[in-house]
This record gives C-alpha cells, structure tokens and sequence, in this order.
C-alpha cells in the first residue's frame, strides 16, 4: 500500500472518484459531447486548449466537481509524455482520481509512476506533513508494480535528501539493513579497521579522518542459481572534498553525494519487490570524505584491493577510489554483470546537464536495448565511450596511476579509473560492467520530479533486465 496510488479493489466503500480525462488539443471536441451546457461554457471560459501542464475542474449542477480536465499537449516527445500527469499529483486537493480516458499513446501503468513521482515530497522535518491525493487503479494497469516502482523512488530520493548529520554511514547501512529485512536479504558489512585488515585500502584512506568510520556494505539476495547481478554504489555521505577543500558554493549539495548507494538500493529494491529471477549482490562503498589531522593528502600513494597503486592527485576525486575497491570486490564472485552508479563528476553534468544520464559499458551487447528502455520510460541516459587512449591523463610518475588529471574528458577519466578495477576473467576477459554517472538531484521542479534527490536511470535499467537483460549479455 502506498498513500499515492490504490487498486480500485481496496478502496473503502461509498468513496467518490473524480475521473479525470486526459487529452491532446485535437481530442477536445470530442470530450466536449458528453457536457452539458453550462460546463461546456466553464470550459470554454477557462479557454482550455489541452495544452500541455493545462487542467480544469470541471463542476457539476452542485457545484462539485465531475471531473478533471488535463492536457497533454502535442505529443512530442519527453515535455509532453506521460510523466507530465505527476503535475496532477501536486495540484490536486486530496482526494481519489482516476484516468478514464488518456491518448492512446499514454500507458497507464508509466501514468501511475508519474503520479506517484509527482506526489512525493520530503517531510521528514516538516512539522505539517502535506496530504496526498490518491490515484485509483484498475484492472487494466499493473497497480503492484507501479506501487513498488513508485516506493523504491521515494526510498532512494528520502536517503538522498536526508542531511548528513542524519545520514551518515552508520545510518547508510543502517538504512540498507531495513530494506534486507524487507525482502528478507542477508546484509554484512566490513567496518573500519577491519577494511585494512580484508584489503580494503582505498575505501579506509577516505573515509579514516571522519568521526563515522567508513565502511562496504553487503547486501545479498535471491535464487543461488539465477545469474548474478552485482549493483555497486558510491555512498560518500558527505564531500568536504577533504585537504584540497571544496568551495563553498561547491560542498552546499554535497549530502547528495551517496546517490549511488541510494540508486542501488533502489534497483535492487525494484528487483526484490518483482522477485526478478536475479541473483543479487549490493555493494555499497560508504565513507565520508572529511578533514582531520589523519586525512589522505595530495601526493600519498594508496595501495587497492587490485593490487594497483594510486597517487592521490586530489582527495576531492575520491568517489572513484571507494568504487575501485568495492568493483574489484564485485568481480570476485563472477557476475554475469556489474552496474554501478555515481554522483561521480561534476564534468558528466557540464556535459549532460542535471537530467540526461551519461552511461558507460565494457560491453556493447546490452546498450542499444537500454536506450529504448530509457526512452519508453522517459528515464533519459546516454552512451559514452571508454576512450582509453585518455589513459594517459592519468599517468603518474611514482605510482601505477594517478586519481585525477587534467581537466579534459573528466566524466571520461573518470570511468576509465573504474575500469582498471573491473576483474579480468581468467586472465582474458574484462568482466562485464556498466557504470552509470548521476546527479541524483533536480536543481528545480518538473511535473514527475520534485526539486530535490532524484533516483535517475534505475528505472530503464530495471525495465531492460525485466525484459531478460542479462540472459542476452555476451
Ligand atoms: N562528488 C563529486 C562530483 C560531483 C560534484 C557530482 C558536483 C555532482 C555535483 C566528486 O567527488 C568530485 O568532487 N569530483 C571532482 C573530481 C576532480 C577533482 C577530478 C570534480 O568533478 O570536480
Ligand atoms: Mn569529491
Ligand atoms: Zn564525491
């Protein structure tokens, strides 16, 4: 049960619905033959036009109201898709809606996630908690997993727009804990010390000078025999950027920078919900990069679980230090794939802007198939190469490589770090691994998405290994 949606069958008795009709500026007419006069004249009055975003409500002889008018607009493209009717969401008073009639090319079912997108707001400390408005399901949509979809969102936009000092690592696993419970996974976790003493180096040197001790969280779930799945994600709680310090302006959002873990959780919480016949494993690299007398510094030379040695260029590129011991650790049960997800780059937005999903693979397979999935759900990501000639930026005169360079190609660098801590299958063969760069954050509102953490990309993602993603992998 969420607060947003509800199956028809579970409605109390005797609770009015208010339909609402969905349109395009040509369906108008047609809406328009079953109202009576005075309505028509409402509508008229309102000069409704069906443009997109554009809703009326239309009364009856009481003075009620009958029904909901909403326009979809033209139909072109991502503006005017099915995830405009979370705007719906917002402008509702409370109460129960339902979608009687929609463009044809509008699915139901993305309707309901929208709705559900577009419903949520985060209260936790909001001493007046806002009332939802409730959209109505029937037969024809598949009200369980649009439920779900819609819950694993707000669980990964709760842990993104929680404050560090309530999110930190102990509440990061903490958090994942819960949701093992849930789906009844096994959790573990590798907590401070313990991470040198099981090779953990890289994740240790960042998170060792912050007063929470850093940690790889575990979480294992699902059919020992499925193919294996390994969703790795960056949890850095907050980044001060450490020694070599972020600005001001540029730490203000910085709580946001464990969107990964959040992104990964809510993946393998879509999965769990869906019993997808997956075996799971989740690996959450938690630190917080701080500043104290014990902090990595620029010029240290860091060993990794690889083997590979690291100079430390600059600690504010430390996401991709955490995520290279945790992808190596990854590699070592042989998953069919590994995906990770990152608040990696501020490069990957000056390329993509905050929405657009930059998304990289060692394999070529699955990456037409996940576009299309990304373009039907509206959940919009972008293929990016692994230009490894770029390699060299990152050439270091002391050590094996070095975590930052020059300021070119940075979200490309930055994959190309990762990579070199993906496993090598029997000496051949790269393993399987997408790594996908994300905001995780809307800088301001649009109808689905709330300003504030966003979960971007899962969705495609979910949808393409629904689809048997992982069986078509070379
Ligand atoms: N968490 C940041 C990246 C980031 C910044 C993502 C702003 C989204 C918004 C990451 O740890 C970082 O600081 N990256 C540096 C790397 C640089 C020092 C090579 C960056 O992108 O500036
Ligand atoms: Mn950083
Ligand atoms: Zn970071």
């Amino acid at each position: 049960m969420c607060a947003y949606l509800i199956q028809k069958a579970d409605l109390p008795d005797k609770v009015r619905i208010i339909p609402i009709h969905i349109c395009r500026p040509d369906d108008i007419k047609t809406r328009l033959l079953g109202m009576s006069k005075p309505q028509t004249t409402y509508i008229k009055t309102h000069d409704f036009a069906a443009k997109a975003g554009q809703a009326v409500l239309v009364p009856d002889a009481n003075g009620d109201i009958s029904c909901v008018l909403f326009g979809a607009g033209l139909d072109n493209g991502y503006a005017n898709s099915a995830l405009r009717v979370g705007s719906l969401a917002q402008k509702l008073a409370p109460g129960f809606y339902e979608i009687t009639s929609a463009p044809k090319d509008m699915d139901i079912n993305l309707m309901a996630v929208a709705w559900g997108m577009g419903a949520y707001k985060f209260s936790k400390y909001l001493s007046k908690k806002p009332m939802p408005s409730t959209l109505v399901l029937g037969e024809e949509s598949d009200a369980v997993e649009s439920m779900s979809i819609v819950k694993a969102l707000h669980f990964g936009r709760d842990l993104i727009n929680t404050p560090a000092s309530d999110m930190g690592p102990v509440a990061l696993q903490g958090a994942a804990q819960n949701l093992a419970d849930i789906y009844g996974a096994t959790l573990s976790a590798v907590i401070g010390d313990d991470l040198l003493a099981q090779n953990y180096p890289m994740i240790h040197a960042v998170g060792r000078a912050a007063h929470e001790v850093p940690r790889l969280v575990e979480l294992e779930w699902g059919d020992k025999n499925a193919p294996r799945l390994a969703l790795v994600g960056k949890g850095i709680t907050f980044d001060t950027g450490g020694v070599n310090m972020k600005s001001a302006v540029g730490m203000r959002m910085m709580k946001k920078d464990m969107g990964g873990a959040a992104h990964a959780l809510a993946l393998a919480e879509m999965i769990m919900a869906a019993k997808l016949p997956i075996r799971l494993h989740v690996l959450l690299a938690v630190a917080e990069n701080s500043v104290s007398g014990n902090a990595f510094r620029p010029g240290d030379v860091l060993s990794s679980r690889k083997g590979l040695t690291v100079e430390i260029d600059n600690t504010d590129a430390e996401g991709r230090l955490v995520l290279g011991d945790a992808l190596t650790k990854a590699s070592e049960s042989d998953p069919a794939l590994i995906i990770d997800f990152a608040t990696l780059t501020g490069a990957a937005r000056v390329a993509m802007g905050p929405t657009i999903v930059p998304f990289f693979s060692n394999t070529d397979a699955p990456i037409a198939a996940l576009l299309k999935c990304g373009e039907q759900q509206f959940d919009p990501i972008w293929n990016m190469p692994l230009w490894s000639p770029y390699m060299s930026l990152l050439r270091s005169p002391i050590a094996d490589m070095k975590n930052s360079g020059s300021s070119f190609g940075g979200a490309l660098t930055a994959a190309l770090f990762l990579q070199k801590f993906v496993g090598v299958k029997g000496g051949q063969k790269e393993q399987a691994w997408m790594h996908f760069d994300v905001y995780g954050w809307n800088p301001s509102g649009s109808p689905a998405r709330p300003e504030g953490g966003e979960i971007m990309s899962v969705r495609a993602v979910y949808h393409w290994l629904k689809n048997g993603g992982l069986a078509k992998l070379d």
